[in-house]
């Protein structure tokens, strides 16, 4: 069964996603962090991650593997290196790459096949898993979201400030939701969270309550 929950940047649903994945013994996938990977990998050539075409002339290059919590570029673990401030834009940047979306969601696919799992993202319930029979789209306040995801720098040692993550959040988000393919939407049918003002416990107490009773309707 898989269960979809898509939202903005630093909106909770990474912490979500894995905490209801826990809970309820799921697989879970970070399609994020998919995206980032792309964005770590031009980068590393040297490729603007809004060059169209140099962007998916690199695509066969790219061999991303995400075993339990981690994630190998080629081989190489870059679980760390793609949470940098500039790899969240070039995150967004080639997200909008429609070469990229058709390079990483028939992946996204083949790890869901036939599996229990939680997937992250902006498109899992709207494009990648239209008949999830479980979506949630997580939300929050932007200066909510802009305040966590500073404290998360902050924590890893990363100078920025909170005007400044703010302003990224901000555009990013427009990125994302202004693009011609896949864009951040809300799915019709979707239970949607705002976790700006409440815990995470609550939220998941919340989500669990929603998959168990669609399992046991399953069943
Ligand atoms: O969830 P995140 O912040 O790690 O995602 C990084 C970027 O990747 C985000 O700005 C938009 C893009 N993305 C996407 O377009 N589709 C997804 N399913 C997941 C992420």
């Amino acid at each position: 069964m898989i269960v979809t929950i898509d939202g903005p940047a630093a909106s909770g649903k990474g912490t979500v996603a894995k905490g209801i994945a826990a809970r309820l013994g799921f697989a879970y996938l970070d399609t994020g962090a998919m995206y980032r990977a792309v964005a770590f990998a031009a980068h590393r050539a040297s490729v603007p991650c809004d060059d169209d075409v140099a962007v998916e002339h690199i695509l066969p290059d790219i061999h991303i593997e995400m075993p339990p919590g981690r994630v190998l570029l080629n081989g190489d673990d870059v679980t760390d290196a793609i949470r940098a401030p500039h790899i969240s834009q070039g995150a967004s940047k080639v997200a909008a790459v429609a070469a990229v979306r058709a390079f990483l969601v028939p992946q996204q696919r083949r790890i869901g096949q036939g599996r229990d799992m939680i997937t992250e993202g902006r498109d899992q319930g709207t494009v990648v898993f239209p008949d999830a029979p479980v979506k949630f789209f997580v939300t929050a306040d932007a200066r909510v979201r802009a305040e966590r995801r500073y404290n998360e720098l902050t924590l890893r040692g990363v100078q920025t400030t909170l005007e400044r993550e703010l302003a990224e959040l901000v555009e990013r988000d427009r990125r994302d939701s202004e693009r011609a393919d896949s864009p951040l939407k809300q799915p019709a049918d979707a239970h949607v969270i705002d976790t700006s003002h409440r815990t995470v416990e609550a939220v998941l107490d919340e989500m669990e309550g929603v998959v168990r009773r669609c399992m046991t309707d399953r069943a």
